[in-house]
């Protein structure tokens, strides 16, 4: 386990899934089954999620995609979604998020895209507490961020939309 920075970013680095508290591991080990479930006939790329309440409940999601390309959805808003759909009352302690290809080796960690991270960072100010980001490849190194806002820095943040 080291401290880096990546593209300015604190990351703590793991050399392989292995090297995990168990828990994390566990985590990881989630996203890469429910990433077999994901339907990705366009990309052949196919992400899974796995997210850790705080009861300890894991949850999942996979990246759906559709003919009109744009109806598609990310694994990890589909997973962050119906965690807070279902398990609105928890906190989300971490989120896991892993790829594998079908073209290709997905060797570096799988970073979430910019709409995902948004989507993220927000319920991370709802609930008032970090959500730690764990991202991997296939095989090989093992990211975690300690927060959303680590790597959304600056996010859009316009609380006044809330009109209350
Ligand atoms: N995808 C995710 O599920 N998560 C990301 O953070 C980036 C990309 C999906 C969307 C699409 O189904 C496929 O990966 C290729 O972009």
């Amino acid at each position: 386990m080291a401290k880096k920075l990546k593209h300015n970013i604190e990351l703590t680095v793991y050399s392989s899934l292995d090297d995990l508290p168990s828990k994390d591991k566990e985590l990881v080990l989630r996203a890469k089954e429910v990433s077999r479930k994901a339907y990705a006939p366009y990309s052949q790329f196919y992400v899974g999620a796995a997210i850790r309440l705080d009861s300890d409940e894991i949850v999942e999601g996979s990246n759906q995609e559709n003919m009109a390309y744009p109806s598609g959805m990310c694994a990890e808003r589909v997973a962050i979604y119906y965690a807070n759909s279902h398990h609105s009352d928890q906190k989300i302690e971490s989120i896991a998020v892993t790829a594998f290809a079908k073209r290709f080796d997905v060797t570096d960690p799988v970073s979430p895209c910019g709409a995902c991270r948004q989507s993220m960072a927000e319920y991370e100010l709802k609930q008032n507490q970090p959500i730690r980001l764990l991202m991997t490849g296939e095989s090989g190194e093992v990211y975690i961020a300690e927060s959303i806002e680590t790597v959304l820095p600056f996010m859009f943040n316009e609380i006044e939309l809330k009109n209350e």
